[in-house]
């Protein structure tokens, strides 16, 4: 700036009025040159105190040298140049203060912005296992001919788990479902100590607390973990999975039971395999069968190109489960009249039946949750 604001205007030679416009262009000229480079909060506050600091700021120092110094013919004009360049001064000044706060809020925000753009911590997303699926499967066939699926306690009495089953104490059939008998705590503050409690060695008694809560017609079907004392091999383990079925109403029939049983066995192994049953026994169904589905390896046929199939030995068959029509005794446990009632129920063991649809040879991989295993049913 080659005028200054220490001098008044005569001492720089400025008397006419042109003169005046022009000296304070140049003034202004340099506030916004000045101003182009304040870029934060304290620079601001130095040109701030620069221009209207009240002691020696350019304005003051205007107002002194300049304005109070004019002459009179000269007065007007500086008068007004100097409104000019303050107004217009002040304007600047604000528009530079909000464009510093404004960058100041977002230089604070930006530090703690979250940004919303960048990829989460990806964890690995595990998959349902295939008990789980087949169960699902199974629940989905049976829901869609009007069964709902009930749950129970995997910890249970005896009286359910076999009395009321139809299996009294000292029942050669309780030899093949020995199981984990719970040892109680003594009883406490004089209430009586609870019966005693087993691990159900079967989803069967499912069937009874079912017919002890609801009148017929009963069709539910009842998916669980069940436990015996079985040494652990290829095809046992001292916990698996079955589901139960059950189906009680006034003319349910030996015809109503092998259909429903042929649509399940077609609709989870598919439309081209043949079921039969052999006679069996089981103490709370009378008659008592044994389902049997051709052999879902060879066809049927006992053979494959490498000579006899491994997996029904030749039979041509392999053996599901065990089933029947519900035993007139089982309904004197519950309360209704074998008179009037009749049914059919079923114990599906899953595994085996998952072991077979998918060709699975060890049961115990479905306990090892081995990772590699379980991938390969997503
Ligand atoms: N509860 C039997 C078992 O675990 C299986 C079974 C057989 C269940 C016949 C039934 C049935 O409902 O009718 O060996």
């Amino acid at each position: 700036m080659n005028i200054s604001v220490e001098k008044t205007l005569a001492e720089q030679s400025i008397l006419t009025a042109e003169q005046v416009v022009a000296a304070f262009a140049e003034v202004r000229a340099q506030a916004e040159t000045d101003l182009r480079g304040v870029s934060n909060e304290k620079q601001f506050e130095e040109f701030r105190n620069h221009w209207l600091g009240r002691k020696s700021g350019v304005v003051t120092k205007i107002t002194d040298n300049w304005l109070k110094q004019a002459p009179t013919d000269l007065k007007k004009s500086v008068g007004q140049e100097f409104n000019k360049f303050k107004t217009a001064l002040e304007a600047l000044i604000e528009e530079r203060r909000v464009g510093i706060e404004a960058g100041a809020e977002e230089a604070a925000s930006a530090k703690d912005r979250v940004d919303l753009s960048l990829p989460g911590v990806m964890r690995a997303l595990g998959s349902r296992h295939l008990i789980r699926q087949v169960f699902q499967e199974i629940e989905d066939i049976f829901f869609s001919i009007g069964f709902s699926v009930v749950e129970g306690p995997e910890i249970e009495t005896p009286y359910y788990n076999f009395e009321a089953l139809n299996i009294p104490e000292f029942h050669p059939v309780r030899d093949d479902m020995d199981t984990f008998y719970m040892e109680l705590p003594p009883s406490s503050g004089g209430k009586a100590a609870p019966g005693q409690l087993l691990l159900r060695t079967h989803t069967s008694p499912m069937q009874i607390r079912t017919m002890e809560k609801q009148k017929p017609p009963v069709r539910v079907i009842v998916p669980g973990r069940v436990y015996r004392r079985d040494n652990p091999d290829a095809t046992h383990s001292f916990a698996f999975h079955q589901v139960e079925g059950l189906a009680v109403d006034t003319d349910i029939t030996f015809c109503d039971f092998t259909g429903t049983i042929e649509y399940f066995v077609k609709q989870f192994f598919g439309p081209s395999v043949k079921t039969r049953f052999r006679p069996s026994y089981f103490p709370f169904t009378e008659p008592s069968v044994e389902f049997d589905v051709s052999c879902v390896f060879c066809g049927g046929s006992g053979t494959t190109s490498s000579g006899t199939c491994g997996k029904c030995k030749g039979a041509g068959w392999i053996e599901l489960f065990g089933a029947g029509m519900v035993d007139p005794a089982v309904y004197g446990f519950v309360g209704y009249d074998p008179k009037k009632v009749s049914g059919f129920a079923f114990g599906i063991g899953i595994d085996r039946l998952a072991m077979l649809k998918y060709g699975i040879d060890d049961i115990q991989a479905f306990f090892q949750n081995d990772v590699r295993f379980l991938k390969q049913f997503p």
